[in-house]
């Protein structure tokens, strides 16, 4: 099946009691056993079935089962948000004296998740360009047990080549990890280009209507068995209704995704051209750094944005101020057109230093494009532009 036809039918049936097309919503804890034995077989895991919500629910399976066959993927696992989803596949993978190395560049929440959190469980954290393969190939050392990646990536839009630093891995025997949010699997499957681990933040696009938080891992079988048996002891799980929205969501990602792509493409060029503007980060300009890999591995360039302006950090903010159509606010992949400013948002998590090391300016302002009118979008941005 085309990945069009897959994300409305792939791996959904009519259920089988009524016949409903839209899955069933198990909103339950807790499952009846048919006697003390079967629920001591469960337990054993001599026989499949759920037992409680912490650990399955038919309407969760359902939904990770899809995102893993849209990231051509053998298995995958939801989580209560993103961060939750990164969190659990480093504890599974990586312990105390061992270490991870991650590109510099990552989602402001991520980022200090590794900074600050994943060290005082004597895990080392190295960030690094990962761009840089030569250097990549030399930080990893023996005690190095996960490579995490994100790309196209929070907040500059820097693109990383996957192949290449999927071959490191490869030769160094490590995961290759990459945080595929905004990309989604219908622009890019790292898995195809020989990454091991997908994890998402499905409170965006996968979602794509910004009414709920979760996370998503997928890979190989085995790994999200092991990944599963340690995320049920954490807690880490969603909600039902929460993974019926995204299935809800899912059955639109592609219609949704052309129009976030068009509308960034058109926004980017309007930007491009403007006098009060210095630069614009898109992957799909031809002078990105990352255009000729993103073409490679991607099938279109995204629904975000950024752009410094003439004017620095005051001019962004006039502009945030000034939009009408634009919302200002966090988060990412929603209908709604969002603009925000990683520098004292998304990214405040970065030190001034870190910021400038990953080309962060302090005026740069990020926009994740919705699905509006884009003569609409762009009107807005040009009134609020003139506002300067
Ligand atoms: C690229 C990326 N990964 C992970 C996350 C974290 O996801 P969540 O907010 O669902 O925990 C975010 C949130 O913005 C993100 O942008």
């Amino acid at each position: 099946m085309h990945f069009d036809t897959e994300v409305v039918h792939g791996g959904q049936h009519p259920d089988k009691l009524h016949r409903a097309i839209s899955p069933p919503i198990y909103q339950t804890s807790t499952f009846a056993f048919e006697d003390a034995d079967q629920g001591a077989r469960l337990f054993k895991r001599e026989e499949k079935g759920h037992i409680y919500t912490r650990l399955s629910n038919p309407t969760i399976d359902l939904l990770a089962r899809k995102v893993a066959r849209l990231e051509s993927a053998e298995a995958g696992l939801l989580f209560s948000s993103g961060l939750s989803a990164i969190f659990n596949t480093i504890v599974t993978l990586v312990k105390s004296g061992e270490e991870i190395v991650s590109d510099d560049t990552i989602y402001g929440g991520t980022f200090a998740l590794l900074k600050n959190i994943i060290p005082r469980l004597g895990i080392g954290v190295k960030f690094i360009d990962a761009t840089d393969y030569d250097r990549l190939k030399n930080e990893i050392t023996e005690k190095t047990k996960l490579l995490f990646i994100e790309t196209p990536a929070n907040p500059t839009l820097k693109i990383i080549d996957i192949s290449a630093c999927a071959e490191i891995a490869k030769q160094k025997k490590i995961p290759l990890c990459v945080d595929n949010t905004f990309a989604t699997p219908y622009l890019q499957r790292p898995i195809e280009h020989g990454a091991n681990i997908v994890v998402h933040s499905a409170t965006k696009y996968l979602g794509g209507h910004g009414d709920i938080i979760g996370g998503v891992v997928v890979g190989a079988k085995e790994f999200i068995e092991r990944l599963w048996d340690d995320a049920k002891e954490i807690g880490a799980c969603n909600s039902p209704f929460n993974a019926w929205l995204i299935l809800r969501g899912l059955k639109t990602l592609t219609v949704r995704m052309d129009k976030h792509c068009s509308n960034a493409m058109k926004i980017a060029e309007f930007l491009t051209g403007h006098p009060q503007v210095e630069r614009v980060y898109y992957p799909g300009l031809k002078d990105h750094p990352g255009f000729d890999i993103a073409r490679r591995q991607m099938s279109q360039f995204g629904g975000m944005l950024g752009f410094d302006l003439k004017g620095g950090k005051e001019a962004g903010k006039r502009v945030m101020n000034s939009v009408k159509l634009c919302t200002i606010a966090v988060s990412l992949g929603d209908v709604d057109t969002l603009i925000e400013h990683p520098a004292s948002m998304t990214h405040s998590t970065y030190s001034d230093e870190e910021l400038k090391k990953c080309g962060i300016n302090p005026g740069y302002v990020r926009v994740s494009v919705g699905i509006e009118n884009p003569d609409d979008l762009i009107d807005d941005l040009k009134q609020a532009l003139a506002k300067i």
